[in-house]
């Protein structure tokens, strides 16, 4: 281990967790909502979202595109990081998602900043105009990152934010024979990102691990 770096260890995300704002009474419902409903429990945790709120008040991002919705939790958690005026942009594959999204999104404190655009992240950002987005968040089929990516070099302004979640592969990047199919696909991804010119980066160590970078 270098002098340089300390191991994060799950006592390190307790002890973080447990000094950054954790969700809103909102936000507690949302979730129990969303499991009541069967949608499955892989939002973003409180300290990422505490986190990007963050990077996206430094940006001073006003015009967001996610891609991969569900209940809608990192969309109201970031919109709520803008400014009052500010668009934020979801992408849903899956209509029972953007149904409950939308539901619990109209009844938020940024209805009037979100909007859910049902399809795929493939057919939807083609039509987003180039140049016109401050900051892009990929929380969807990892398959298509590499795709998103490049629609995210052309959309973002320069200087824009990008953000990709599960830089660690559900936990397997370093598995042999991972369980989840979509591990090799996160590999390659972050090995793109690595190398390929376009953006400046870095993988910070919150939640499943977080592409954060900004588009040169
Ligand atoms: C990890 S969840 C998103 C969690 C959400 N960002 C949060 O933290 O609250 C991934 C979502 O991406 C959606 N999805 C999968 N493939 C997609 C695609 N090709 N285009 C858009 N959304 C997709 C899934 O249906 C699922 O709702």
């Amino acid at each position: 281990m270098s002098a340089e770096s300390t191991v994060v260890t799950a006592e390190h995300f307790a002890y973080l967790a447990a000094r950054t704002a954790g969700d809103d009474d909102f936000l507690r419902d949302l979730k129990a909502a969303a499991r009541e409903a069967g949608l499955p429990a892989i939002w973003i945790s409180p300290e990422q979202a505490s986190f990007m709120a963050v990077l996206l008040r430094l940006a001073r991002a006003e015009r967001v595109v996610e891609v991969g919705t569900l209940a809608g939790y990192s969309a109201i958690a970031m919109a709520r990081a803008l400014p009052p005026g500010g668009r934020l942009t979801t992408i849903e594959l899956e209509p029972r998602h953007a149904d409950f999204a939308e539901d619990w999104i109209a009844r938020s404190d940024v209805a009037d900043r979100v909007e859910v655009v049902r399809g795929a992240g493939d057919d939807v950002l083609p039509g987003v105009a180039d140049g016109s987005v401050d900051a892009v968040f990929l929380d969807a089929d990892k398959a298509g990152y590499a795709g998103y990516r490049e629609h995210a070099l052309r959309i973002l302004r320069p200087g824009g934010l990008f953000m990709a979640d599960n830089a660690f592969a559900f936990g397997q990047l370093f598995d042999e024979t991972p369980t989840d199919r979509e591990v090799g696909a996160v590999r390659a991804f972050n090995d793109h990102m690595a190398s390929a010119p376009g953006f400046s980066g870095v993988i910070v160590p919150v939640g499943d691990g977080l592409w954060v970078a900004v588009r040169d």
